[in-house]
């Protein structure tokens, strides 16, 4: 059997009652952290939190709008206050939008930006104190593929991405010298509820699916399991001597400059 890496280790994990977050949350309780499950929905906040405890493992859910200062703010102080310390942050949550540019209220432009992108600067914000304590902290923000190209459609969502990588890489220059690591992981096309609703605003949401994995040179979707592990590799010391990089885990999505190529090796 092989050791659990995250014994002695307490995550605050937004957007933790779904998808990826969800995936990483109940992969970080297995490998022996407390975990902090924040979000909004108190329901499958249960639910995730009862599938932890069954297991064994230590968690709490924490109500909280990761756009409200005050609420972030006292997220991270109930995840001291219960668990003794905090390591590690990810910064998880977020929303897709689907329209033009021209179609945005500032309202929505605010909005998309606040989940996105300041609910990171947010947490961080509030968790240095803590995570500075430590002789190694770790952050994990997550962006998107659309941190590196444009996507159809979702033109606020795309900026956001992209400023999610380069406050990553700022959040890495100036807080080495606290023994803080921060990195970005990058997911592809990934089955949580968030790609559902992308595509359910497509006139036809699996020939849309089908369109876009034609040009994944693995041909699938991944599962939030799999983008878990990834978070959980730069969350502990098998990443050591990595910060203010990205880890995009998109099936092969952006090495493809062509796609559907003919077979060489026979
Ligand atoms: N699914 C994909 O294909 C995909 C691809 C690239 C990047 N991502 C990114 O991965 C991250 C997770 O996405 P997902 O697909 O699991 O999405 P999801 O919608 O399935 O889950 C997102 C979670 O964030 C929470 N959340 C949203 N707004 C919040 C707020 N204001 N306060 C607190 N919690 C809030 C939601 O309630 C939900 O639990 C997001 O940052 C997303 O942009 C997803």
């Amino acid at each position: 059997m092989t050791t659990p890496k995250l014994v002695g280790q307490t995550a605050w994990i937004s957007g933790a009652t779904k998808g990826i977050g969800e995936g990483a949350a109940l992969l970080f309780a297995r490998e022996g952290a407390a975990v902090a499950l924040i979000g909004r929905d108190e329901n499958d906040g249960s639910r995730v939190l009862r599938a932890i405890q069954q297991t064994g493992g230590r968690a709490i859910f924490i109500r909280c709008d990761v756009t409200r200062e005050e609420e972030v703010s006292a997220s991270i102080q109930q995840t001291v206050d219960a668990f003794g310390g905090l390591q590690i942050l990810v910064n998880n949550a977020g929303i897709v939008d689907v329209r033009m540019l021209h179609d945005y209220t500032v309202e929505l432009w605010d909005h998309v930006m606040d989940v996105n992108v300041k609910s990171m600067f947010l947490a961080f914000k509030h968790a240095f104190p803590h995570l500075r304590k430590n002789r190694r902290s770790y952050v994990v923000n997550v962006g998107s593929i659309s941190s590196f190209v444009g996507q159809c459609g979702t033109p606020v969502y795309t900026a956001s991405k992209g400023a999610v990588l380069q406050l990553s890489r700022s959040i890495a220059l100036d807080y080495a010298r606290y023994g803080i690591r921060c990195n970005c992981v990058c997911p592809g096309i990934t089955d949580t509820p968030m790609l559902r609703r992308h595509l359910n605003a497509m006139p036809d949401p699996e020939a849309h699916l089908a369109g876009r994995l034609n040009r994944v040179p693995l041909n699938e979707v991944l599962t939030p399991e799999v983008v878990a592990k990834s978070i959980l590799y730069l969350c502990c010391e098998d990443s050591a001597g990595i910060t203010g990089t990205s880890l995009t885990v998109d099936a092969g999505y952006l090495a493809a400059a062509e796609w559907n190529c003919q077979a060489l090796v026979r």
